[in-house]
């Protein structure tokens, strides 16, 4: 796609935040990307300019049935001064499939990556440099004709905002307490829950709010036809150490393919761990517990990156993972993964990508 971005400078530069209170997706910086779609166009018109409120028509499509797809993804700066990302053109990738299940049209993989380049690079002085923080990058679509009807868009915006962050959770790389969802569902095969759809997260806060009054950090899904089967967090996906394997939820059409989930399986396998992809019922994590081969559990997404889980839920009946400790297989990829991503660890798998 040889589309030019035209970039606008804002000629009134924020404030930037303290680093050490970033937490998550509180800042956003001086620019944003925009790109936008008209049917028998195409694609057109990609710019950066200053970051500011959109102007929407109130019948906007996706303000009411919600025809819109998201990402996530995050840029650091190594201690050279090289600015990395990782493995960008996954989350492109991941778009175009959000954009088939959403009905909006594809866009062009190796373009949405330079956008994402070009836009950190014009915000590259907002990447914070703090232990554990980075550059929060959220590409999104949305469907803009002002109509009531139900049908897919003739327009669409796609934009990139980015948002210099901390942990994703209070904890930090402290273990997570999860509660079982056992009345609400997420996703069924056949519906959008591989898509990373607005709809999907939407969805999701009543069970979440209900989980945090009972002290809960986040809940874990259980298979919505028989509530057996261990499906993701929502914000993350899965992972069990049992009896030295490591075993993560299979994706069965339900559950979104994560990058960070893809990239562990990958390191876990180099370092010659067994892990295995299949489905796993809530049942058989109790009885691994039960019987002592439960050693660790954790949760992979590009927000959170490697959260481990130490506590679980489930109608009640409390287990703790690993004495609530962090695992040495979780402290090992996030160490792993982070070192990859800020340039302190050589990165053999090829999944950094230098913005220059
Ligand atoms: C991410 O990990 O990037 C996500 O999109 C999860 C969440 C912040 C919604």
């Amino acid at each position: 796609m040889s589309l030019q971005i035209r970039i606008e400078k804002t000629k009134t530069p924020k404030q930037k935040p303290d680093q050490n209170k970033l937490g998550f997706g509180q800042y956003f910086t001086d620019h944003m990307f925009i790109m936008d779609y008209t049917e028998g166009k195409g694609w057109h018109d990609p710019r950066i300019v200053p970051y500011a409120p959109l102007q929407l028509d109130p019948a906007t499509m996706m303000l009411h049935y919600g025809q819109a797809i998201f990402e996530g993804m995050k840029a650091y700066k190594a201690k050279d001064g090289r600015i990395l990302l990782f493995r960008p053109k996954k989350n492109m990738e991941r778009i175009n499939i959000s954009n088939d299940r959403l009905c909006i049209p594809p866009i062009d993989v190796d373009f949405g990556v330079e956008a994402v380049k070009t836009i950190v690079e014009v915000d590259k002085d907002w990447i914070p440099e703090a232990e554990g923080t980075s550059l929060y990058i959220r590409p999104f679509i949305i469907a803009t004709d002002p109509f009531l009807g139900v049908r897919p868009s003739q327009t669409y915006m796609f934009i990139i905002i980015l948002s210099p962050v901390g942990a994703y959770y209070p904890e930090g790389i402290n273990p997570v307490k999860i509660y079982i969802e056992t009345e609400y569902v997420r996703a069924v095969k056949g519906g959008v829950g591989f898509a990373k759809t607005c709809g999907n997260y939407a969805a999701s806060i009543k069970a979440q709010m209900e989980a945090k009054k009972k002290g809960y950090t986040q809940v874990l899904w259980l298979d919505g036809v028989e509530r057996k089967y261990i499906e993701e967090v929502g914000t993350m996906n899965v992972f069990f150490k049992i009896n030295g394997e490591i075993i993560t939820p299979s994706l069965e059409g339900s559950i979104l393919a994560g990058i960070t989930r893809d990239s562990s399986i990958e390191l876990l396998r180099s370092w010659g761990l067994k892990v295995t992809e299949r489905r796993i019922s809530i049942q058989e994590l109790y009885d691994a517990h039960a019987n002592g081969t439960l050693e660790e559990a954790f949760g992979t997404g590009t927000a959170a990156v490697i959260s481990p889980i130490g506590e679980f839920n489930w109608n009640g009946n409390i287990i703790t993972v690993n004495q609530g400790k962090i695992g040495e297989i979780s402290e090992k990829l996030y160490n792993t993964i982070t070192g990859i991503q800020n340039g302190e660890i050589e990165d053999i798998f090829g999944w950094t990508v230098e913005v220059k």
